[in-house]
């Protein structure tokens, strides 16, 4: 039998690409699919430089940006020179610290990481955006969650920030849909990145994932990358404010 290769192939030369925590996992992911379509990748992590990481991040330019410093994300157009197509609000983390987001610290460290970031980068990112030319608009995806909708007892900041997050680019999409931008969410499910190590290797926790998932495994970050690709591109031209669901089926069962 003949194997078919419909992985989509997108031209992005010329663009100026954004992913927030492009270090590694889902944004790195991200950054790369950006990258291999031939634009311009600018990637952020917590570290000083590149070196400080194990992965190659030589196809991008790095900016070390703790997503939770107002003074810092300012700086970004300039970083930038002032000029942007796709931002991609990735960085996050629950339980920031390992510590428990039932402590009022923790919670408001953790909406701060995974909800006003977003809100302050896409802000001052807004003015480039507006500028942009991309085909079928400028486009800002967020990482949202299985968290945005779902109920847990165990991340109560994160779940919060998450269901905020997607809430966030709905707004966007109704308040700059004039300026020819288009804000989406992808709600990814269980997928194996640094983040969910843990529960990858504790059986009691892995088995329950598994079970409950309907395709039997875990999600790829290449298998969100493929999405986030997608929603900025001009196929998504008439979609905005949307959340996309990619989790395997997970949370489709009732
Ligand atoms: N994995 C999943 O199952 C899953 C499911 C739903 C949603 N998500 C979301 O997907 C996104 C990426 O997660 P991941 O699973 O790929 O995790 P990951 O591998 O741990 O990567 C997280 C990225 O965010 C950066 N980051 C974390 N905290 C930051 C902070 N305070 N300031 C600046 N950058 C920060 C990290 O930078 P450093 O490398 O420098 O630490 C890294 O680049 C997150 O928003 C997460 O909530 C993940």
């Amino acid at each position: 039998m003949t194997q078919v290769n419909n992985t989509a192939k997108y031209d992005y030369s010329g663009a100026q690409v954004l992913v927030t925590g492009g270090t590694q996992g889902i944004g790195n992911a991200i950054a790369n699919r950006f990258s291999e379509a031939g634009a311009n990748v600018f990637i952020t992590g917590t570290r000083a430089d590149t070196s400080e990481y194990e992965n190659d991040l030589s196809a991008f330019t790095y900016l070390q940006l703790e997503v939770t410093d107002l003074d810092a994300i300012k700086q970004l157009p300039e970083k930038l020179d002032n000029r942007l197509d796709v931002l991609v609000n990735n960085a996050g983390a629950s339980l920031p610290g390992g510590q428990s987001e039932w402590d009022h610290d923790v919670f408001e460290q953790s909406v701060n990481i995974n909800l006003n970031s977003a809100f302050h980068i896409s802000h001052v990112c807004y003015p480039m955006l507006k500028k942009s030319e991309l085909q079928g608009g400028a486009a800002i995806v967020s990482i949202a969650s299985l968290t945005s909708f779902l109920a847990n007892d165990f991340v109560p900041g994160y779940g919060a920030a998450k269901a905020g997050l997607a809430q966030l680019m709905k707004t966007f999409a109704i308040t700059w849909a004039k300026d020819g931008i288009r804000a989406n969410s992808i709600a990814a499910g269980m997928t194996q990145t640094r983040m969910t190590q843990m529960v990858q290797m504790i059986p009691e926790m892995n088995e329950p994932v598994l079970e409950r998932t309907p395709m039997s495994r875990w999600g790829q970050p290449e298998e969100i990358a493929g999405c986030a690709i997608y929603l900025a591109s001009s196929d998504a031209s008439f979609l905005t404010g949307q959340m996309i669901v990619v989790d395997g089926g997970f949370s489709i069962v009732g």
